[in-house]
C-alpha cells in the first residue's frame, strides 16, 4: 500500500478536496454530504488545516486541527483541535497511519494537540502517545460527558479550561 499524506491549509481547499473530505465523513458519520458542507463552512477557519491520507488514488483517512485557545494551568495556549478524526475502514491499519501522521504534522509545526473523545476511544489514542487528562481538571460548559486528551504537553495539567469553538 502506498500512503500519501495531504496537508491542506482550510484557505487553500478546493472544492474538490472538500468534496472527498465530505465523502468520506460521510461513511463515519450519518449526515448527507450538503450537511457535512454546510458543518465545514461554518466551523472551519482559514487557518485550520486539513489532513486527508490517500491509499493510491482513494481516500482512507482524515482529520482537520483547528487553530484554538485552551486555558491550561491558568494560562492561555494555543493549540490544535483534533476533530473528525475518521478512517474509511476498520480493521486495515488506517487509524495507525492516521494518528501517526497526525504526531508528525504536530511536531513539525511545533504545535501541541488537543482532542475530545468518548471513553471507548481513549485507549486507541493513548497508543499514540496521547495522555488523558482528569476529567476533575476540566472545565468546559459545552463538553460535559467527554474526554479531553493531549499531545506533547510538557507540563501535568492541573486545570484545563475551554471554551473556544467547536472543532
Ligand atoms: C476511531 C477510528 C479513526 C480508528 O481507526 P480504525 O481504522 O478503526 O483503526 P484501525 O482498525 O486501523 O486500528 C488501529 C489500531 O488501533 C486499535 N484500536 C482501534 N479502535 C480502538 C479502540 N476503540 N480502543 C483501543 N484500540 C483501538 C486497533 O486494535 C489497532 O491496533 P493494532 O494495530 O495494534 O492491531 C475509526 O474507527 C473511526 O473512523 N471511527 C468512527 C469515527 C469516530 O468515532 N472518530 C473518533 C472521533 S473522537
Amino acid at each position: 500500500m502506498k500512503f500519501t499524506t495531504t496537508l491542506i491549509k482550510h484557505s487553500d481547499i478546493s472544492e474538490e478536496q472538500l468534496t472527498e473530505i465530505c465523502k468520506l465523513k460521510a461513511i463515519r458519520w450519518d449526515y448527507t454530504l450538503d450537511q457535512h458542507k454546510k458543518w465545514m463552512i461554518e466551523n472551519i477557519q482559514a487557518n485550520d488545516f486539513h489532513i486527508l491520507i490517500n491509499d493510491g488514488e482513494k481516500p482512507i483517512a482524515y482529520t482537520n486541527l483547528v487553530d484554538i485557545t485552551a486555558i491550561i494551568n491558568d494560562e492561555n495556549v494555543q493549540v490544535r483541535g483534533i476533530g473528525n478524526v475518521c478512517t474509511s475502514e476498520t480493521g486495515k491499519g488506517f487509524g495507525n497511519v492516521l494518528m501517526k501522521e497526525v504526531n508528525t504534522v504536530l511536531t513539525q509545526n511545533q504545535w501541541k494537540g488537543i482532542l475530545l473523545c468518548k471513553d471507548h476511544l481513549v485507549l486507541y489514542y493513548e497508543k499514540f502517545g496521547w495522555k488523558l487528562i482528569d476529567k476533575h481538571s476540566v472545565q468546559a460548559e459545552k463538553y460535559n460527558e467527554i474526554n479531553f486528551m493531549i499531545y506533547d504537553f510538557p507540563q501535568v495539567v492541573v486545570s484545563l479550561t475551554y471554551n473556544d469553538r467547536n472543532f
